[in-house]
């Protein structure tokens, strides 16, 4: 088993934690027809050195709401091109786009969540405010909804409420009055100026990161669409699988930990009840009680993997074999 850790190269990008990714998710010894769903192909850089540690029998499903991702990915995969199935959807419908394609019972499960740096540097697709682009920050064509169409249209309440909620802005009444004031708002650089008008800030961050990050997850519902994801995740997987999640903001890796957590408990009664009435049996093991973070070396090498946060669970059930947390 190879155990090459990527780098840039050709492809200009790095797969965040791959080395951690692949020791969680690739079980140490090979099963016959192993089955593996990466839910976030994205430029398929985890998927590539998943594939390359699967026996030749392994199958690959590879999702991503974003055809231009799909696009990428599917050449890189080439060398291993029979053995992926690409399909592009959004996590919301990930059980059924797994059991359209005959992934059920899989042995693990990927989600390196948020953009890819394939999204984040084509201004077009108004991502960033680095680069000056229309506000689309569509993930793909499903998103029923444009940060354009947020910023311009949206009451001051609402938009106070997403970049408060989201953004985890303290200032967040300002600059959703700022937004308001200066109508119409139609690129991310016109963006990042009404932002930075309204926040003072010494912070080492651009003042409009927190107000981006929340119309990022208001026009792709992020949240609501990951806590459904990680349910039928669950479902997905057989005794024993895997489920691996990267996240990158606080507000989804809490989605993560307190899923988790509730599903390795067998009772979620208050505990002032004698006794349990909801039945709730655990679905679960907690394999990372503390949460990974990349390495001083990773983070230096790749500064977008600073605020990745790794948490990995195990499908209970009959067969699973009981694992402690590395
Ligand atoms: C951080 S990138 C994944 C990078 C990938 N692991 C790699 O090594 O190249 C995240 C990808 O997930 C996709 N994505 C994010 N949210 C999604 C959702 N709700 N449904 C489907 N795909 C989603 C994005 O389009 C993006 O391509």
């Amino acid at each position: 088993m190879s155990e090459v850790v990527p780098t840039a190269g050709q492809y200009g990008h790095v797969p965040v934690m791959c080395a951690e990714v692949m020791a969680w998710l690739v079980p140490a010894t090979s099963a016959p027809a192993m089955r593996f769903i990466d839910a976030t192909v994205g430029l398929g850089g985890h998927a590539a050195q998943l594939l390359q540690r699967l026996p030749a029998d392994g199958r690959l499903l590879a999702l991503d709401a974003d055809p231009a991702a799909l696009t990428r990915a599917r050449k890189r995969l080439q060398p291993y091109a029979a053995r992926v199935t690409f399909a592009q959807g959004r996590h919301v419908d990930l059980q059924e786009i797994a059991r359209r394609h005959g992934f059920e019972s899989v042995h693990g499960i990927l989600f390196d969540l948020g953009v890819s740096s394939l999204q984040l540097d084509d201004p077009e697709r108004g991502f960033a405010f680095q680069h000056d682009g229309p506000l689309d920050m569509r993930m793909g064509p499903a998103a029923e909804t444009t940060a354009d169409e947020i910023v311009n249209t949206w009451d001051v309440e609402d938009l106070e409420r997403i970049i408060r909620q989201y953004g985890e802005e303290r200032y967040a009444r300002r600059v959703a009055r700022a937004i308001v004031a200066r109508r119409p708002v139609h690129t991310t650089a016109a963006l990042a100026r009404v932002v930075a008008s309204a926040v003072q800030t010494r912070e080492r961050i651009h003042p409009a990161t927190r107000t981006f990050q929340a119309l990022r997850i208001a026009v792709n519902d992020e949240l609501e669409s990951l806590a459904t994801a990680l349910e039928q995740a669950v479902a997905l997987l057989r005794p024993g699988g895997r489920l691996v999640v990267i996240a990158f903001h606080s507000l989804e890796d809490r989605i993560v930990k307190q899923f988790i957590v509730r599903e390795a408990r067998d009772c979620l009664c208050p505990s002032d009840l004698p006794q349990c009435v909801c039945g709730h049996k655990a679905t679960l093991v907690n394999l990372t009680r503390k949460v990974l973070r990349p390495t001083e070396q990773e983070m230096t090498e790749n500064p977008r993997s600073r605020s990745a946060r790794l948490r990995v669970a195990e499908r209970l059930g009959e067969g699973a074999v009981g694992v402690q947390a590395k």
